[in-house]
């Protein structure tokens, strides 16, 4: 969230310059890529994403050549840009909306957008924003008919139906793909389209619309990744995954079975959603969120099973009262009560399991929140970076802040930052630095395949990954195994893995090199409460 990163110029709102003053940050923790949510300019009514123009940059984070300098910095860094592409909706003030309303009906203007004369259309579209709006109409005075927005009143769907709206949106790929931007997070993008009598998600339509934006963007020659919000059950999820469309989509059922097994102690669920995913799109395409910049997103029976939201509130009863929209409005850290080990835990599966594991800022220090902000601003505060005021986040004085740094107990930035956490060996950013350096350095973990092991403890979820010889980038890397024990219950398990298949290889633990005794068909390990651990099998 660029305006809550860092402030270069102390205004008081992080923009792009402060970005590029923490690459050395980004750079030193482990990342690959960056994502920005959207950039563009903004009345904010949605954090960014109700755009007025999506070929420039908010003036509160800089200029187009601001953004062209990250993006060379970054590279310099090796690290990759991604920027949020909202093709469902613009705000209310984009120029198009503007001339829409006022154009007449049937005209390729007013036909931007999608418009009714009663508000009875697609009532078999949920809204999503049920804490927000009722309907997924809104009257409109001057062109006296109502406008489908799927998400707030401020946000109007874009019609698709209209080739002009496609090739508008095209134009705008082409655009940011001329800077040189590395890949695009295509927000909201099953609702692209709309049919009676559906919940106007992944119509065929939108999955058409989306193999005509792969062949654009694969025109421009270069690597670039298109990756999904598609909050859906991973069976709907998948046809986003075709070879001719995206390249990854986000695993968010995942992310709800992860919390629910952290909360129960168990891990049967877990372990058939994750074989389901790979059953569906085999390798590591799935994206792995554990948080973002939106409530954990639970859905209501449809995402996950309502069994699956009542253990995750059951488990944190909290979740209950930081109940919004669909979802718990809360970051991990708070939600986790503080306790560093679950936390570390569920890092360590998003670090070792297949997928591009997503790190939201803040997660990396257990950042806290701000219960009680405006919409989801709580979990959007300023990132922590030293104990001067403000965190180090701006040199503005506090009224000026985009949001307040975090003061609660426990999580005060005077005690939770990146200064003092990077001196504190044993810190959860330190933690997280070493994960990555690790992962880095285990390309079965990277690319790797996996087979699911037999577990004697419900407790206890493990897995080998595995990838054959290969050229990773310039380097040869021989083939390699990790295999990858961890227990998601509160209490210690003593247990049984079944390592056969490795009879009499070494197996040494990655993280600090300690030698196992050799794999065998019976193979006992003693897994703290949410102990874990990746062994490096063989030489
Ligand atoms: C996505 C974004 C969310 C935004 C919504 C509407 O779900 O993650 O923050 O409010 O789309 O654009
Ligand atoms: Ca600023």
């Amino acid at each position: 969230m660029p305006r809550s990163f860092a402030d270069a110029n102390g205004d008081g709102i992080g923009d792009l310059a402060g970005i590029i003053d923490k690459l050395p940050y980004l750079e030193w923790l482990g990342i690959d890529a960056i994502w920005l949510t959207p950039p563009y300019p903004s009345p904010l009514r949605d954090g960014g994403y109700d755009i007025t123009d999506f070929t420039a940059i908010h003036p509160d984070l800089g200029s187009l050549d601001d953004f062209r300098l990250l993006l060379d910095r970054a590279h310099a860094c090796g690290i990759r840009l991604i920027l949020d592409l909202v093709l469902n909706h613009t705000s209310v003030l984009h120029p198009w909306f503007q001339r829409a309303r006022w154009a007449a009906p049937g005209t390729p203007e007013r036909e931007f957008f999608v418009w009714r004369d009663d508000e009875r259309g697609y009532a078999d579209a949920p809204v999503l924003f049920r804490h927000f709006e009722s309907s997924n109409w809104e009257w409109d005075p001057m062109a006296g008919q109502y406008y489908l927005h799927r998400f707030l009143r401020h946000q109007p769907d874009l019609n698709y139906a209209n080739p002009a709206v496609e090739e508008a949106m095209l134009q705008v790929v082409d655009f940011w793909l001329e800077q040189g931007v590395d890949g695009f997070r295509l927000d909201a993008v099953p609702f692209l389209f709309e049919a009676e009598h559906s919940r106007c998600e992944g119509l065929p339509e939108t999955h058409a619309f989306l193999r005509r934006l792969r062949s654009r963007v694969d025109a421009c020659g270069r690597d670039v990744l298109l990756l999904a919000e598609a909050i859906q059950p991973v069976r709907e999820s998948a046809p986003y995954l075709a070879d001719d469309e995206l390249h990854a989509a986000f695993d968010f059922a995942l992310t709800a079975h992860l919390f629910a097994a952290v909360a129960h102690g168990r891990c049967d669920d877990l372990l058939h959603c994750l074989s389901h995913a790979q059953e569906m799109v085999p390798g590591c395409r799935w994206a792995l969120p554990l948080r973002n910049h939106d409530e954990l997103w639970l859905g209501d029976g449809h995402l996950v099973e309502q069994s699956v939201i009542e253990a995750i509130l059951n488990g944190f009863p909290e979740g209950r009262d930081h109940w919004l929209n669909w979802g718990i409005n809360r970051r991990l850290a708070p939600l986790l009560n503080g306790d560093p080990r679950p936390n570390t835990l569920l890092h360590g599966l998003l670090y070792s399991l297949p997928g591009l594991p997503c790190l939201y800022y803040g997660d990396e220090l257990g950042m806290g929140d701000w219960p009680g902000l405006r919409d989801r601003d709580a979990n959007r505060t300023p990132m922590a970076w030293t104990r001067a005021p403000n965190g180090g986040f701006s040199t503005a004085p506090d009224p000026l802040l985009v949001l307040p740094p975090i003061t609660a107990p426990g999580f005060d930035y005077r005690m939770v930052n990146v200064e003092v956490q990077q001196q504190l060996s044993g810190s959860l950013l330190n933690w997280h630095h070493r994960m990555l350096t690790s992962r880095r350095l285990l390309p079965a973990l990277r690319h790797g395949d996996v087979v699911w092991l037999e577990s004697g403890h419900p407790g206890v979820l493990c897995y080998a990954r595995h990838c054959p010889e290969c050229q990773d980038g310039d380097a040869p890397q021989p083939s390699m195994t990790v295999v990858v024990a961890a227990n998601v219950s509160s209490a210690g398990a003593s247990t049984q893995l079944e390592l056969g298949r490795w009879q009499g290889s070494r197996m040494r633990d990655t993280l600090w090199g300690c030698e196992f005794p050799a794999a065998s068909d019976a193979w006992f390990v003693y897994l703290p409460a949410y102990g874990f651990f990746w062994w490096l099998v063989g030489e």
